[in-house]
């Protein structure tokens, strides 16, 4: 079957999950959850590619690079959420289902959280569930591709 492929986004200073204010984005590292969408990934006949990056323009070249590749992509874009207008273009761009997830609830934050450039272009957002987020987005995202 055509377009198996899940891509996982990750934005800026996710590589220091675990270490980073474990109080508000938990214990688990990066590796943990992308464990987690894998495990998912796998029930639903879906293979997982993932990346991390702390640069804007590398996020829009993956996406870039996912259109009519990948079946879906999901993001936690990180702080670039709240600002990244590139990565809402190029998720415009894209065809598939698109899930945002948030470890942290960013509507209970500060207000500067409170936007996301990423929603309007999102199938839906997952956010304040902490790493159980990563496991509904692929369920969000086996739903949205009638899997
Ligand atoms: C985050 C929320 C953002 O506001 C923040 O900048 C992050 C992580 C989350 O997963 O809760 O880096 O996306």
């Amino acid at each position: 079957m055509p377009n198996q492929t899940l891509l996982v986004l990750s934005g800026p200073n996710l590589n220091l999950l675990g270490e980073r204010q474990p109080e508000v984005y938990g214990h688990e590292t990066l590796a943990d959850h992308v464990a987690v969408v894998e495990a998912a990934a796998v029930e639903h006949g879906l293979a997982v590619e993932h990346l991390q990056s702390n640069h804007e323009g590398e996020l829009v070249d993956a996406i870039h690079a996912a259109r009519g590749r990948c079946a879906a992509i999901v993001v936690n874009p990180g702080a670039f959420t709240h600002y990244a207008w590139a990565i809402h273009d190029a998720l415009a761009a894209f065809d598939g289902p698109v899930v945002e997830v948030h470890l942290s609830n960013p509507a209970a934050r500060e207000p500067w959280r409170h936007t996301s450039v990423v929603a309007p272009v999102a199938s839906g957002t997952i956010a304040g569930f902490g790493a159980d987020g990563y496991r509904l987005a692929v369920q969000a995202v086996a739903a949205l591709l009638g899997r």
